[in-house]
């Protein structure tokens, strides 16, 4: 079965890794050559990934059976609808569908309207004195969003760090003068995580539970990031995740399903929910229509099933079943120097490929071109995979020394400290649980 993978990313790359282990030839589009794809891929094709007539212009030139959409901007340009009316089935969301990401307003409104647990307090604003005198009479802290899609990476940000009203209020204003509306929500106090999901349109298939480490600088610090790196555990939970918290995450990823379904919507690909773990349980902080980068990079590498079977299933309406690895995972990622702000671009990195293997440790290549330079945002993963957390990070970070270059990356993802401060900030916020081991 030939398959078309659009992107390049780190993402993308243990994507492709995972088709071609399942089974697949594969084809890949994106906007630069990923070193390990064009390794993996039968063919390659230059293209911006939103440039969907270029893209399908590559599928159908390669003659693929199927596709596989990576990244978000693809999908809001319906390509996945684009695809299907030229007989090319697609793992993704229709247009339609994918709003549950790339429009705000809609997912918070569907949640709302569907009474999908795991929702919040929300308003849309056009009008700034409305919106200024909703937040003063609300009295309680609030996130400010953009409604459409952001990029994810070194974007001024998107709410969660605004912990003043009166901040929250300046740049809801500014979002209102350039886009012409924003969205406010409750702000909810916890702890992050990523529940990723496999669904047909009926049936939801989970995978681990991931946390990601959204900041560009160690302890937490620092502008938004696409994410430096993220850690999964043996028992696909995460240390300061119940059993009863993962069960409530879940009910609100099959109810989205479910409500899309019924509402003439069916949601088909991957469904990635962001919940914040609060005091009172899970709240969904945002919906993803793809594979988060890195948390794809976490789970992937642990499926035991083969990535065609499923891609198929997807697209059939048959979906089966998908089993990973119990192993821990931390991907670190390595990028350069100023991103997210002001990266170092055009620089080449030296990657002993075969000490990375000697370490145990295995490579995801991504933003960075086959001749190995950067392209400005995160080059590559590094991934440690072991029974257990501790001895997981130990493998990704004694891999690091082997690839040089004007790069950083947080040397605290996946350590004890991290983990633990996680743990403790739970247990502050009025949680009574025994942590689960990693
Ligand atoms: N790591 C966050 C994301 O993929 O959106």
């Amino acid at each position: 079965m030939r398959i078309l993978l659009v992107g390049g990313g780190g993402r993308e790359h243990a994507i492709g890794e995972a088709l071609v282990r399942g089974g697949a030839e594969l084809y890949v589009v994106s906007k630069h050559k990923n070193p390990s794809l064009v390794r993996l891929a039968k063919g390659y094709g230059l293209a911006k990934e939103t440039d969907v007539g270029k893209v399908l212009e590559y599928a159908e030139k390669f003659g693929v059976d199927m596709a596989f959409i990576g990244p978000e901007a693809p999908l809001e340009r319906g390509i996945v609808d684009i695809f299907e009316e030229n007989g090319i089935p697609a793992v993704g969301p229709s247009r339609e569908a994918a709003k549950l990401e790339t429009d705000k307003a809609f997912a918070r409104a569907f949640m709302e309207r569907n009474e999908i647990p795991g929702r919040k307090v929300f308003r849309v604003f056009t009008d700034v004195s409305e919106m200024r005198s909703w937040i003063d009479d609300f009295g309680k802290p609030v996130v400010v969003k953009p409604i459409g899609l952001t990029g994810g990476k070194g974007v001024k940000v998107v709410g969660y760090q605004l912990r003043d009203n009166e901040g929250a209020k300046a740049y809801a204003e500014e979002l209102i003068r350039r886009d012409g509306k924003v969205l406010i929500e409750e702000r909810t106090d916890g702890v992050e995580f990523t529940f990723q999901v496999f669904s047909d349109g009926k049936r939801v298939i989970p995978m681990p539970l991931a946390q990601d480490y959204p900041h560009a600088y160690e302890n937490d610090e620092g502008p938004i990031t696409g994410g430096m790196g993220s850690y999964s555990c043996s028992n696909h939970l995460l240390p300061f995740v119940t059993r009863e918290d993962y069960e409530r995450a879940l009910e609100t990823l099959k109810a989205t399903i479910e409500v899309m379904r019924k509402e003439g919507t069916p949601y088909r690909g991957i469904l990635y929910g962001q919940f914040m773990l609060s005091r009172d349980g899970p709240v969904l902080i945002e919906y993803n229509a793809r594979f988060g980068d890195p948390e794809a990079i976490n789970v992937l590498p642990l499926l035991k099933t083969s990535l065609l079977e499923i891609a198929e299933g997807i697209v059939d309406g048959n979906l089966g079943k998908a089993e990973f690895e119990e192993k821990a995972t931390v991907v670190k990622y390595l990028a350069p120097k100023g991103y997210p702000g002001n990266p170092v671009k055009g620089v080449r990195v030296e990657v002993d490929e075969k000490a990375v293997e000697e370490a145990g440790a295995r490579l995801y290549y991504a933003s960075i071109d086959e001749n190995f330079n950067l392209l400005g945002s995160r080059a590559i993963a590094v991934v440690g995979i072991s029974e257990s957390l501790e001895e997981a990070e130990g493998i990704a970070e004694s891999a690091i020394p082997h690839i040089r270059g004007e790069l950083f990356y947080r040397r605290d993802v996946g350590t004890k400290k991290s983990v633990e401060k996680r743990i403790e900030l739970m247990k502050e916020l009025g949680r009574e649980f025994e942590p689960n081991p990693c």
